[in-house]
């Protein structure tokens, strides 16, 4: 079993006053629950974690868009850190993948794969899949599954984040770095609505910017888990 640092229900996180936040999310978040340095921190050790596991072999990192692009560099830098400090090194090379899943804070019941490098590419290798956050597990699932066609030699999932939550199908990624509480959280590239990426820590989102930021298509309510992106007045402008 997958070890993590666990963030418990009670937690109470820290004041928004005692950290950098932007000017413009200010009056957007509840609290900060994961400061960007122990982010860091943990994704340190993630790195050697997975490099002691996979490591030996040529791997290739397969990171999830848009949500993991920042875990994604992180994760690699500090593999990269131990590649070039050690005896052991281990080429890597990366590919990119873009799903989604979600409108305003719910998951849709389609996943879709819109875009990214081909899977096929994939066959004999061994892959590492980076996502930022496992909830229902189902993203995760429906990708292992697709990838699983293309018959690559091994594949390990790492994901910064599992939320705990009655929804869970009761998938489990083999790298954690932490199991958070059952709430919708933005920053460190991920997003509510693609508001929220510019922020480092991360953070919960409190209710009156869910009404904000949301995605309100009347006419063709269908768009929010379609293949195109939505298109909404900016909360900004
Ligand atoms: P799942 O398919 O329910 O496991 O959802 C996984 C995907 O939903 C993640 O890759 C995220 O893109 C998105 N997601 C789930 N929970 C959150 C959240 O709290 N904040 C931002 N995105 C989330
Ligand atoms: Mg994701």
């Amino acid at each position: 079993m997958a070890s993590y640092l666990q963030i418990a229900d009670d937690e109470k996180g820290h004041e928004l006053d005692l950290f950098c936040i932007p000017r413009h999310y200010e009056n957007d978040l509840d609290k900060v629950i994961i400061p960007h340095g122990l982010i860091m921190d943990r994704t340190e050790r993630l790195a050697r974690d997975i490099i002691q596991d996979m490591g030996g072999h040529h791997i290739v990192a397969l990171c999830v868009l848009k949500g993991g692009y920042k875990f994604f560099a992180d994760l690699l830098d500090y593999i990269k850190a131990l590649n070039q400090n050690s005896d052991k090194s281990v080429p890597l090379t990366v590919d990119f993948i873009r799903v989604k899943s979600y409108c305003n804070d719910e998951s849709t019941n389609s996943v879709k794969v819109i875009g990214g490098d081909e899977l096929s590419n994939l066959r004999g290798k061994n892959v590492l899949i980076v996502e930022d956050i496992v909830e229902t597990g189902r993203t995760m699932q429906t990708l292992l599954s697709l990838l699983g066609e293309c018959h690559p030699k091994m594949v390990k999932v790492v994901s910064l984040l599992v939320k705990r939550t009655p929804r869970s199908s009761g998938y489990r990624p083999d790298y954690i770095g932490f199991e958070v509480p059952d709430a919708f959280l933005v920053g460190y590239a991920l997003d509510y609505n693609e508001y929220f990426r510019d922020l480092s820590h991360i953070c919960i989102l409190n209710d009156r910017a869910k009404e904000k930021y949301k995605v309100i298509n009347k006419e063709r309510p269908l768009r929010c888990n379609g293949v195109q992106e939505e298109s909404f007045v900016s909360p900004f402008d």
